[in-house]
């Protein structure tokens, strides 16, 4: 009872919290540069600027509205730390990375491509030639070791400049741009790269829209939008990218929770059943190829009008996502009643406590079931190829005097992920192609912005204010993350 042959390993990591070097090689801003430090109790801030010279921080809190002042444009000011922009380091440390990911036997290395490092200004018509060889150095390096890339064409890195210009995805001058870029990037890694992935978590334009859709007033109307400007783009870059090399596949990713009704009243399971079509309309135009009737009547009864035409909805139903990738760390629990201790989650944030699953200290709750739940739903209602791209425990590790990191609860959490994943291949006979936990290395947290928050199977020598030597020291878990591969996910002792 185990996975294929064919299952993949590895791990994943994100460009604006882990490669750095943000105004090297000549590399443009990006939403995240602009995005301050946070805590678990102090929202992350849009720092911006008006043309009369004033200047201010916009707290963006997920799950909540988010819109700058009128005339307000993100913009990079004195005074704030902005934690991507040394990320920890990648884009100076890749050969040593890379070579730790292979010493752990990874098949697949997850990574996002910094948009605003190959178009600075997101729509420019030439390429950065820099940016196109950073990228070029770390294929052939992963190439080196017999790492298969995957990668995210853009997470949460919207090019700041297209967000000035034109308010970010709500504008359909941004699905060209995406394109053209798409166009640049699979001619050029042709060869080198045949698992893309669109765009992060692409559900976050609901609970996130400025990370998700670059938008700075993040309205009903601007998000559905956006999503409609997402979906195709989405679809070009599925057609596009099979021109391009018939070996290649465009993913989906999606940020999936479990939800479950907290009493057994059917007005909490109405609940469920609402949260859930809200995440599931993404996958459901994206993966599924065509927009549902709940979401159309949800436009309807509130005045959205979206700006599209006939051709867009072709493309969807003709270029549906070759596969569905996507993220899932916790679970929640929604209920209509009064319940106490609230519960966090990252995008997928919200709901009560689960009396009956142990939390971090974030708040998210470890559900050792919650994979299988989640492959099951996915597999059923798509019947596409799965891939579990993000999955992981943040979480304060001790860097000890000798150099150890004694990360068993991180071991454990994991443990109890690929067991559940096990089951649904093993019992449910679900198609998964691979697992790339959260992180392969430690990186800045993207809810948070901090250091402290941990996921990675190596440490990085980085606090919260960016000192640190940024050296690099396997953890337990890195060593452990090894025998789980060799064995093909038999030996999670
Ligand atoms: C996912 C994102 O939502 O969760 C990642 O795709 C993120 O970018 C990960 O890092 C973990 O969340 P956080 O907030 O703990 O970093």
């Amino acid at each position: 009872m185990s996975f294929t042959n064919k299952f993949t390993w590895g791990g994943a990591t994100a460009a604006n919290q882990y490669e750095g070097g943000y105004n090297e090689g000549g590399k443009g801003l990006n939403a995240v540069d602009v995005l301050t430090n946070g805590s678990a109790t102090e929202p992350r801030k849009v720092t911006w600027k008006k043309s009369n010279g004033e200047t201010g921080a916009t707290p963006l809190v997920w799950g909540q509205d988010f819109k700058l002042p009128d005339g307000a444009v993100p913009t990079l000011l004195d005074g704030y730390y902005y934690p991507s922009h040394q990320g920890t380091d990648f884009y100076h440390h890749y050969k040593e990375d890379i070579k730790l990911m292979s010493e752990m036997g990874f098949d697949v290395f997850r990574l996002s491509m910094n948009w605003s490092r190959i178009l600075p200004n997101g729509d420019d018509k030439k390429a950065n030639e820099e940016g196109l060889e950073f990228y070029d150095k770390v294929f052939d390096e992963c190439a080196k070791y017999g790492i298969e890339p995957l990668v995210t064409l853009s997470h949460y890195e919207t090019p700041l400049s297209l967000i000035t210009r034109f308010g970010g995805w709500k504008d359909r001058h941004l699905i060209d741009a995406f394109v053209h870029y798409a166009d640049i990037v699979m001619n050029h890694y042709k060869g080198k790269v045949r698992y893309w992935l669109t765009f992060n978590e692409i559900n976050a334009m609901d609970m996130a829209p400025y990370m998700g859709g670059g938008l700075i007033d993040g309205s009903e109307q601007n998000r559905a939008q956006g999503a409609h400007n997402q979906f195709v783009a989405s679809a070009k870059v599925v057609k596009l990218a099979h021109e391009i090399d018939t070996n290649n596949r465009v993913g989906q990713m999606l940020a999936y929770s479990a939800y479950y009704p907290y009493t057994c009243d059917p007005k909490d399971q109405l609940k469920v059943m609402e949260v859930k079509q809200d995440m599931l309309f993404y996958s459901d135009v994206q993966t599924g190829g065509r927009y549902p009737d709940y979401r159309l009547k949800k436009y309807e009864r509130d005045g959205i009008k979206l700006n599209d035409n006939p051709e867009d909805y072709e493309l969807i139903a003709k270029y549906p996502a070759d596969f569905l990738s996507f993220s899932c760390y916790t679970s929640n629990v929604l209920t209509t009643h009064e319940a106490d201790a609230k519960a966090s989650g990252n995008v997928t944030a919200g709901g009560v406590k689960n009396p009956y699953l142990e939390s971090n200290a974030w708040g998210w709750a470890t559900d050792p079931d919650v994979l299988r739940i989640a492959l099951n739903d996915l597999w059923d209602r798509y019947h596409k190829p799965l891939w579990v791209v993000e999955n992981g425990l943040g979480s304060a590790d001790t860097l000890e005097k000798d150099g150890s990191v004694h990360d068993d609860y991180r071991i454990n959490y994991l443990r109890s992920q690929i067991k559940s994943m096990r089951d649904a291949v093993t019992l449910d006979g679900v198609d998964l192609m691979g697992y790339t936990t959260w992180s392969a290395i430690d990186l800045v947290s993207n809810g948070t912005g901090e250091m402290k928050k941990r996921y990675g199977f190596v440490y990085v020598d980085r606090d919260d204010r960016g000192n640190g030597t940024l050296k690099r020291y396997p953890k337990d878990s890195f060593y452990w993350y090894k025998k789980v591969i060799d064995s093909n996910g038999e030996d999670l002792d």
